[in-house]
């Protein structure tokens, strides 16, 4: 994953830092059901987030993205467009989003570095989406905001997280305002998508805790058997990890394999090797 880390956490030669104090709120669901859609939900996003899109902040999510799976880590989201194409001004990364950004012009000026620096493939995977580390470190990395949390399992139906803004620390003072403001206009605990996500969850919950959800598997096998190597999809040969499209599941398959792996040893210490990601 370290490849990845370096995309989202030390892109800026002076590092990030994070909005002083943490949020920190519960939500009435298991952990692994927070931790699936910071890892690989990308088809939830125009059905779950319709309200922001009636509004006007979104419009349809193109289908050219990718999952990937590396190591311990997940990332996933939407192509952004071209390196080559940033002009700077202010039209948006990622096509789908509809609003003017102040940091995105600061972010084309890092993907012209990184692009120089690693190759204009890896760049494009700038600004990140989403993306988790199993098990319960997970980040959102847009061109209106970053974020970082950690879902604390407290028993199999509540999770606490804790979340907090990331700022890259070159960014002038009244953008780092700006991308806090956005960071809690959408996804700190009372944010617009947030509470979409958020009560989802819950009955996610709620509906297998039933008689009738209680009796059913749940089916992940959207894109098996059509996995490519990360280094495939995305076009430069030193990216680590194996892919599917926007809207495979291979990220849900690889994160509950994972989880089994863990459940079904004797003890942490039996575990002496993390299964090989695999196509
Ligand atoms: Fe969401």
């Amino acid at each position: 994953m370290k490849t990845y880390f370096d995309l989202l956490f030390a892109r800026d030669p002076a590092g990030v830092e994070v909005v002083p104090g943490a949020h920190r709120w519960t939500v009435d669901t298991n952990w692994k059901i927070a931790a699936e859609n910071f890892a690989a939900d990308m088809y939830h996003v125009e059905h779950s987030h319709a309200r922001p899109a009636e509004l006007g902040l979104m419009q349809a999510v193109p289908d050219q993205g990718y999952q990937i799976s590396a190591g311990m880590g997940f990332i996933g989201h939407a192509f952004t467009r071209p390196v080559s194409e940033d002009v700077g001004g202010e039209e948006p990364l990622h096509s789908y989003w509809t609003l003017p950004n102040i940091q995105t012009e600061f972010l084309a000026e890092q993907r012209k570095r990184i692009a120089e620096e690693k190759g204009a493939e890896l760049a494009r995977l700038i600004p990140l989406g989403h993306g988790a580390l199993f098990p319960t470190f997970a980040w959102l990395d847009l061109e209106q905001f970053r974020l970082m949390r950690v879902h604390h399992p407290q028993g199999p139906d509540r999770t606490l997280i804790h979340q907090w803004c990331v700022l890259d620390k070159s960014l002038p003072e009244d953008v780092k305002d700006a991308v806090r403001k956005q960071y809690e206009l959408t996804f700190g605990p009372a944010g617009l998508l947030e509470q979409d996500d958020g009560e989802n969850w819950r009955e996610c919950q709620n509906g297998m805790r039933g008689f009738i959800g209680r009796q059913l598997d749940s089916n992940m096998m959207l894109g098996l058997g059509s996995d490519r190597t990360a280094a495939e999809v995305v076009g430069d040969d030193d990216v680590p990890g194996i892919a599917g499209g926007i809207y495979s599941e291979i990220n849900q398959r690889r994160f509950y394999e994972l989880w089994k792996t863990y459940m079904q040893a004797a003890s942490p210490e039996s575990i002496s090797k993390i299964p090989p990601t695999r196509i």
